[in-house]
């Protein structure tokens, strides 16, 4: 039973949903502004739900101990850095100016890959179930 609950599964499904959004972004380039920024808007309304989840729901119950500290100040350093590239290119939307989402896009899954392969399996590993259990319900009723 202490494996009943996982918060890998729940965070890695929202990384697809968040990769797909981000795809959906970049094949409206040279469509219509609107349909532009209505992509921008569902790739940004959903990553901020996920960076807000991760920090409000996942690592202010977390002992910000030894290894696990460290890294969470790294991604929470990564979180502000991919929000202030979301802002620039909001702007450049706005302004009809040309896009480069490369960077953007480089960081996330990076930033995704880290989370998928060392952060989640070990808070999987490593908490105990009633912990889990807590943290995924806070999780679900932010992300369902
Ligand atoms: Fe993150
Ligand atoms: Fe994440």
């Amino acid at each position: 039973m202490a494996n009943d609950v996982e918060i890998w599964d729940h965070m890695t499904k929202d990384h697809a949903r968040i990769i797909g959004f981000l795809e959906g972004l970049r094949v409206s380039f040279g469509k219509e502004p609107s349909v532009i920024r209505q992509a921008f808007e569902r790739f940004r309304w959903t990553l901020e739900k996920h960076f807000f989840t991760e920090e409000r729901a996942i690592f202010t119950f977390l002992k910000q101990e030894d290894e696990t500290g460290g890294m969470i100040n790294d991604i929470l350093r990564e979180h502000s850095e991919i929000l202030g590239m979301l802002d620039a290119l909001g702007k450049d939307i706005d302004d009809e100016r040309h896009i480069d989402i490369t960077g953007l896009s480089d960081l996330l899954v990076r930033h995704s890959q880290f989370e998928e392969k060392v952060l989640y399996p070990r808070l999987d590993r490593e908490l105990s179930a009633e912990h889990k259990r807590f943290i995924l319900g806070r999780i679900t009723s932010i992300v369902e």
